[in-house]
């Protein structure tokens, strides 16, 4: 039969290498083999032989990375008996959580920063049917409560100091080196808690181990100039940033970030809010790829290190776009202030009129 055989989801295609037994029952909506998609405009305009590659992780059930980490939190929590999980988020996490545990058919309680939520991101864990708690406080404010609620009532945390987060998110890096057939020279992500360039290293090192691939790229993470603790050294109070998936100040895998860093010969950086921005519109209208800001900070990053010199000529590089752009509208709308939008007669000679007039000049 010339048809390829049904994908069902990461925890089924690589349960050889996750902590699932044959009789888990795999809460799955197919996450995972998101596209890998090489950049040519972008690249084009930099001026430097380079290879851009982004890992369009917004294409995920929920839109967002999270979903990889959530598959198998859930698995695991249903499968030891858990009926109802918890998180803080910014938004994401809780999207996916909620999802999951619809799914799952167990309840979702999620701590989420009054205001600071993505609109898309909000609709879907109203929509997923979570619990939601808005709290009068940031994340991190956030992430502390959980902890200690956690130690009083029966509900597992799916945030990603849950152990299994990282096992299911660390599938990305194994997608990448089966589709490239090598390690890329530099692997670009943005950096909230942490977890996820923690869960992408612990990937490319266990294929590195497997000696199936023996290379590792170096971890580059960038973060927000208003949230950037990994910059600053230490924990920041108030994070702010435009990139509300990232307005984190308190990161969660603090101390595993620092060593992979330093085991992969990476680096940190940070970006300024407008930096974030114009990565985000420079993708989608060169490319055709819209992510939401916190994920533009990969490419932005990786843009700016290919024009200084830092990441140079001849590399390949992956940028994971953690989150599609269709999560936070209202960002995307307010830099579009100069959008190609006219309000016109709805009459055949106004259409053509328009778009003749437009293609004169
Ligand atoms: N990009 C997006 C779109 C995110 O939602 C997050 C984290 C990150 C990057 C950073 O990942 O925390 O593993 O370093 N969002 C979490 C949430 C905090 O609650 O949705 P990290």
């Amino acid at each position: 039969m010339p048809f390829r055989s049904r994908y069902t989801g990461l925890i089924d295609k690589y349960r050889d290498h996750l902590p699932v037994h044959d009789d888990t029952r795999i809460i799955s909506l197919g996450e995972g083999n998101t596209p890998l998609i090489r950049l040519h405009n972008v690249s084009d305009s930099i001026g430097k032989d380079v290879d851009i590659y982004v890992k369009y992780e917004g294409l995920n059930p929920t839109g967002s990375f999270k979903d990889r980490g959530m598959t198998m939190a859930v698995t695991k929590a249903v499968e030891d008996g858990s009926k109802a999980i918890i998180c803080a988020s910014t938004g994401n996490t809780s999207a996916a959580a909620a999802a999951y545990a619809a799914r799952a058919g167990i309840t979702a309680y999620v701590l989420i920063p009054e205001g600071k939520i993505a609109m898309g991101k909000m609709a879907q864990a109203m929509m997923y049917g979570a619990t939601i708690l808005q709290i009068k406080g940031n994340f991190d404010l956030g992430m502390d409560l959980v902890k200690q609620v956690a130690k009083e009532a029966p509900v597992t945390i799916v945030n990603s100091i849950n152990p299994f987060r990282i096992q299911g998110q660390k599938t990305a890096a194994f997608e990448i080196l089966e589709e490239l057939g090598f390690a890329p020279d530099f692997h670009c992500l943005p950096v909230g808690n942490a977890g996820n360039i923690t869960a992408h290293w612990m990937g490319y090192s266990e294929y590195h181990k497997s000696g199936i691939v023996n290379a590792r790229p170096k971890m580059i993470g960038y973060q927000a100039s208003g949230a950037a603790p990994f910059m600053r050294g230490e924990m920041v109070d108030n994070p702010e940033t435009v990139a509300t998936a990232i307005r984190i100040g308190h990161p969660q895998s603090w101390d595993k970030a620092w060593a992979l860093q330093k085991e992969s010969h990476g680096w940190f950086d940070e970006l300024a809010d407008e930096d974030i921005l114009a990565a985000q519109k420079l993708l989608a209208l060169s490319e055709g790829v819209f992510c939401e800001p916190a994920s533009a900070a990969s490419l932005g990053g990786a843009i700016r290190d290919v024009k200084n010199g830092k990441i140079p000529e001849g590399s390949k590089i992956v940028c994971t776009l953690t989150g599609n752009g269709l999560k936070d509208p209202d960002t995307a709308i307010d830099q579009c202030a100069n959008a190609k939008m006219t309000t016109i007669d709805a009459t055949l000679d106004e259409v053509k009129r328009t778009i003749l007039d437009s293609m004169a000049g």
